[in-house]
């Protein structure tokens, strides 16, 4: 038993897993033979997979830059993978240090790898959860140790959405949580598309890795309308839901030959 209450037989390693193909695509070194043969799989039909991995990694440091500039001190990242450095936390300290942040993944292998790296600093946390399960997660002791859920809260769902299929109600699950957030609080979401390179094949024959090899999600890519729907009524922020590289970039505007092969939406919603 970890110190995170699961047994090493509940991580599983016969099957690839996106969190460890994730590692893979940013260069990591927290991955399975399994996942590397996936994911290296997915490289050779999807090169851009390595861009588009940085460019949301990108994303989520400017976003977090602007919760904490805009008042947030509470954070929770759910979908949050293996740490990679900088991890949510150490963005957002890097301006404020009382920010707390609680990470949330439902794999056992990012779970032990967050008990070295994403906690210690006394406002951080980790719990093991799954999003299609909004209370178990909300009402989770570790949540209400770190979070006040009377205080706006930056949720974060980064790259994660593609992960729920269309049955289980990607929408409604995101309601659910902004439902139990006040005023004030914020939803930053990334998620992969199909918009930029509809009429390639490479790219339907990459995401029937995920399927085929029966990586332990499918990964359902969503085009613009479905992924703005999830914002709900939520207040778009400037520059409202764009390729993760345009919004609001801190250097030149990235070219048109770069931004072809990002297939990920960014955005941040304020709930009113
Ligand atoms: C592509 S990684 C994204 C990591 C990080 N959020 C980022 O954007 O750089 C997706 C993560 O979501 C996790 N995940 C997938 N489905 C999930 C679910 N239903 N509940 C919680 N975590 C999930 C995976 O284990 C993985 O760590």
């Amino acid at each position: 038993m970890t110190d995170q209450g699961f047994t090493a037989d509940e991580i599983d390693t016969s099957r690839p897993h996106p969190a460890r193909m994730y590692n893979y695509y940013l260069g990591g070194k927290d991955n399975y033979e399994v996942d590397r043969e996936a994911a290296q799989r997915v490289i050779d039909l999807a090169p851009e997979l390595v861009p588009m991995a940085r460019a949301n990694r990108a994303f989520m440091h400017r976003a977090v830059r602007l919760l904490v500039e805009s008042g947030v001190r509470q954070i929770i990242d759910i979908g949050t993978g293996i740490p990679t450095s900088p991890n949510t936390h150490q963005v957002a300290h890097e301006l404020s240090p009382d920010v707390r942040v609680a990470y949330v993944d439902n794999d056992p292998i990012v779970a032990t790898h967050a008990g070295a790296h994403l906690l210690g600093t006394g406002n951080t946390g980790f719990l093991l959860g799954d999003l299609r399960d909004p209370q178990s997660i909300l009402n989770h002791p570790t949540i209400g140790e770190l979070i006040d859920l009377d205080q706006p809260v930056g949720l974060m769902l980064m790259a994660i959405l593609h992960f729920v299929q269309d049955d289980e109600d990607p929408a409604g699950l995101v309601a659910a949580y902004l439902d139990a957030l006040p005023a004030g609080s914020h939803l930053v979401l990334t998620h992969s598309t199909t918009d930029f390179h509809r009429s390639d094949p490479n790219w339907s024959q990459a995401r029937d890795v995920y399927r085929d090899r029966r990586a332990t999600a499918a990964l359902t890519l969503r085009p613009y309308e479905q992924v703005l729907g999830l914002f709900g009524d939520l207040e778009l922020l400037e520059p409202g839901l764009v390729q993760a590289p345009l919004w609001r970039p801190d250097g030149p505007a990235p070219t048109a030959e770069e931004l072809s092969h990002i297939g990920f939406y960014g955005g941040v919603g304020y709930k009113r």
